[in-house]
């Protein structure tokens, strides 16, 4: 019965494959009991039974489309029937927003530096394709996604006896000094004056800015433009979440450049390195840290 009552219940979203996968692992090492999430019932199904055929019993696999109001509706009824609480979220499920020709990316054999320091935005334009329905799918997965099932697994994350941990899932593209115009970087970066409205007006304007061809011209990240700005939101209410919420520990993170499908396997760090930063942050003491953004396992500037 003890041991039932000091179980923890962890959700991860975009938990089939890549980085989300390996937290969902890691953290059912650590002894969480893992809803591990997915948009595809096949591909979650499989994730979860190799997971449990490893010897991890207590991996339990939901679907989950962020995208789908319904879809977290009823994941958050399924927690509450199952476990009655929730410990732990993972906002982990994410999109770059850009159709990329692979082949025409791997002969460019751009250097991790290069693509890292955001300086590839304009090789990559040669073999890449950006549309607006692209762009929208990737602002409503990474930041609306990650806001609608935030806002219906609050109640239960409500209900656990530890606070309750967040871990948002972001990107060093969303970090706000990348942002070439100032005024949205402000507007971001001011925590104190920062509201969810003014986060739906910034991707507001950088749709429109999108659409009229005018990224570049209104100082918005060229590199994966609407993948930059959804993280950077991201970071943004991650800080209104931990300041409404000052019993649980909400965080963001960059995961490191990981190889994964997202970025077409150009990545340099296993997904053991990746997962270690958001597994940190979702076993975080009692305490910890709120409203911060990591590099990895490291605090850093937003
Ligand atoms: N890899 C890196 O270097 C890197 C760097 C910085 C940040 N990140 C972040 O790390 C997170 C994980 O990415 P990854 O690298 O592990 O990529 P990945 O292997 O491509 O995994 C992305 C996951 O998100 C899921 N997903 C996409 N749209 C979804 C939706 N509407 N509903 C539910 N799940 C959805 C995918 O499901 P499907 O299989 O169904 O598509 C997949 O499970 C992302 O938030 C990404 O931005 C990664």
């Amino acid at each position: 019965m003890e041991g039932i009552k000091n179980t923890r219940y962890a959700v991860v979203t975009g938990a089939n494959k890549g980085i989300g996968f390996e937290i969902t692992k890691q953290l059912a090492c650590e002894g969480v009991t893992v809803i591990l999430t997915a948009r595809d019932e096949k591909r979650g199904m499989e994730a979860a039974a190799s997971l449990v055929n490893s010897g991890l019993p207590h991996v339990v696999f939901h679907r989950l489309d962020v995208r789908d109001p319904a879809s977290t509706v009823a994941l958050a009824e399924f927690v509450l029937i199952q476990f009655g609480r929730l410990d732990i979220l993972v906002n982990n499920a994410g999109a770059t927003g850009i159709i990329m020709d692979v082949g025409g990316l791997k002969a460019l054999n751009i250097d991790p530096t290069t693509w890292l320091s955001g300086k590839a935005a304009k090789l990559v334009e040669g073999v890449s394709q950006q549309t607006s329905e692209k762009a929208e799918e990737c602002l409503d997965t990474n930041y609306y996604g990650c806001k609608r099932v935030t806002e219906s697994l609050i109640p239960l994350l409500k209900l656990s006896r530890s606070g309750g941990r967040i871990v948002n899932v972001s990107s060093l593209r969303g970090e706000f000094r990348r942002i070439p115009n100032e005024q949205i970087r402000n507007e971001l970066g001011n925590i104190d004056t920062l509201t969810e409205e003014k986060l739906d007006g910034i991707l507001q304007r950088f749709i429109q800015d999108f659409k009229q061809n005018a990224i570049e011209a209104n100082g918005w990240s060229i590199m994966l433009p609407a993948y930059s700005i959804s993280k950077a939101t991201i970071n943004g209410y991650t800080r209104i979440l931990a300041q409404r919420y000052p019993e649980m520990c909400i965080n963001c993170v960059h995961p490191g450049y990981v190889n994964t499908d997202l970025n077409w396997h150009t990545g340099t760090m296993t997904l053991e390195e990746g997962a270690k930063g958001p597994v940190m942050l979702a076993l975080l003491p009692n305490g910890g840290p709120s409203g911060c953004y990591f590099d990895q396992t490291e605090m850093s500037d937003f």
